[in-house]
């Protein structure tokens, strides 16, 4: 693609999705390059928040939970959900933190295979899970090993029966690199290993396929390509098949089969509804709600289409915009391998970033000189796209991003 502002036009032009940015509330003069940290507004949220707040809060009080449907909303959202990635009904389900379902996830789906000491994940992987993953090994007396992605066959070849569960990002936050969600899959199966993805960097972004693919378990945060919001809740999701034998270690009430029994002892509820922890946080989950109407009618192979096709048009003007300037592509440039993300490296990443956001591009940064461009193909253009290279250029040339106001960090990068 020639990278130049008609064929961003043209492109726009030929876009199918081109007509969903009015679904959200973006401010004028802005490129909004970070969904893949926090969504956008979609333009249901506030009226849903606020109807739920004032008419279901104020006026239905504690009916409420019975009337509008507030306690069954975490398996209903989590079965919204389930349609984006490939989930059939009834095995995903909305609530807590991504860092709590992944907690729950790691231990469950260790517990699902006793006998088998090491967990293995990704030394690049999203700070959280690491952490995660070490403290539940320290809990469960497990081996963690920390395994890249493409080294995992050779270590499953080697000690595979002692392996019980891996767990991997579906894309890398950093580089964007999109891994073989089945290839990897069947590897650990083929071993007798359980597999948890993390798919908070594509739920939304790129079309998953959770049954067909074989998958045991996943976890995913809403608020990133799903704009549920700002700590918006997580979701989990377990294989059917898996349920029965289902052991999470947070056994809070409302997993209870019975919760108003207010029984002495705890007994799973059947199903997706046993990963239930605790009073669903429901101003965050009618904010979720309204989110995912904009995915309504969505077929997410076209969100594909058009994220490839904004990511290939992003390296493009890179190619020819920055030659020279010192940014590298860190990103995979087969479109195969790569999420919805673009990420360069330049020594001054930093303040350069800090001065595009001031010409109101945004986008964030990872140490140490990571600038990371994420694209929600329901809302970025390709006009958007050539905008943020075109003035990041300018930035880069004029060397303005040396002034001393673009060092000063936030405490939020
Ligand atoms: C792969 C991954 N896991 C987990 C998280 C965050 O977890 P939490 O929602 O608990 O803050 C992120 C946030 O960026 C992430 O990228």
């Amino acid at each position: 693609v020639t990278p130049d502002g008609k064929t961003a036009r043209r492109l726009d032009a030929e876009d199918p999705l081109a007509a969903r940015r009015k679904d959200f509330l973006l401010p004028d003069g802005i490129v909004y390059l970070d969904g893949n940290s926090l969504g956008a507004l979609p333009d249901g949220v506030p009226d849903r928040v606020a109807t739920v707040v004032r008419r279901q809060w104020g006026e239905h009080l504690i009916r409420a939970w019975n009337d509008d449907d507030w306690w069954t909303a975490p398996l209903r959202l989590g079965d919204r959900i389930g349609r984006l990635i490939g989930a059939g009904p009834g095995q995903t389900v909305v609530g807590e933190s991504t860092s709590v379902q992944i907690f729950n996830a790691l231990v469950a789906a260790t517990r699902l295979r006793p006998g088998r000491p090491v967990l293995v994940t990704d030394p690049e992987h999203f700070p959280t899970d690491r952490y995660l993953a070490a403290s539940v090994a320290r809990l469960l007396g497990l081996e963690l090993r920390e395994v890249p992605v493409p080294r995992l066959a050779a270590v499953l070849d080697e000690c595979g029966q002692r392996v019980g569960v891996v767990a991997y990002p579906v894309v890398d936050y950093r580089t964007g690199e999109l891994w073989d969600v089945p290839a990897v899959t069947a590897a650990a199966h083929g071993a007798g290993a359980l597999v948890l993805w993390d798919l908070c960097h594509a739920a939304g972004a790129v079309p998953l396929r959770l049954d067909a693919d074989g998958v045991d378990l996943a976890v995913g945060c809403t608020y990133k390509y799903l704009s549920g919001g700002p700590g918006s809740p997580a979701f989990g999701y377990v294989a059917a098949r898996h349920h029965e034998h289902l052991d999470p270690p947070l056994t809070g009430w409302t997993g209870h089969a019975r919760p108003f029994a207010m029984a002495p002892d705890y007994e799973p509820a059947p199903g997706i509804g046993r990963a239930r922890i605790g009073t669903p946080s429901v101003l965050a989950l009618a904010a979720l709600d309204a989110a995912l109407d904009a995915f309504d009618g969505v077929d997410l192979s076209r969100v594909r289409a058009k994220s490839l096709s904004l990511g290939e048009f992003l390296l493009s003007c890179v190619d020819s915009l920055l030659a020279g300037l010192g940014f590298a592509v860190v990103s995979p440039r087969e479109p195969a391998r790569r999420g919805s993300q673009v990420t360069l490296r330049h020594p001054d990443a930093y303040p350069m970033m800090a001065a595009l956001v001031e010409r109101g591009v945004i986008g964030d940064v990872r140490p140490p000189d990571l600038l990371r461009f994420g694209f929600n193909a329901l809302y970025v253009s390709h006009t958007d796209i050539w905008t943020a290279v075109r003035v990041l250029r300018e930035i880069a040339l004029s060397a303005r991003y040396r002034d001393p106001r673009f060092q000063v960090r936030g405490t939020v990068t």
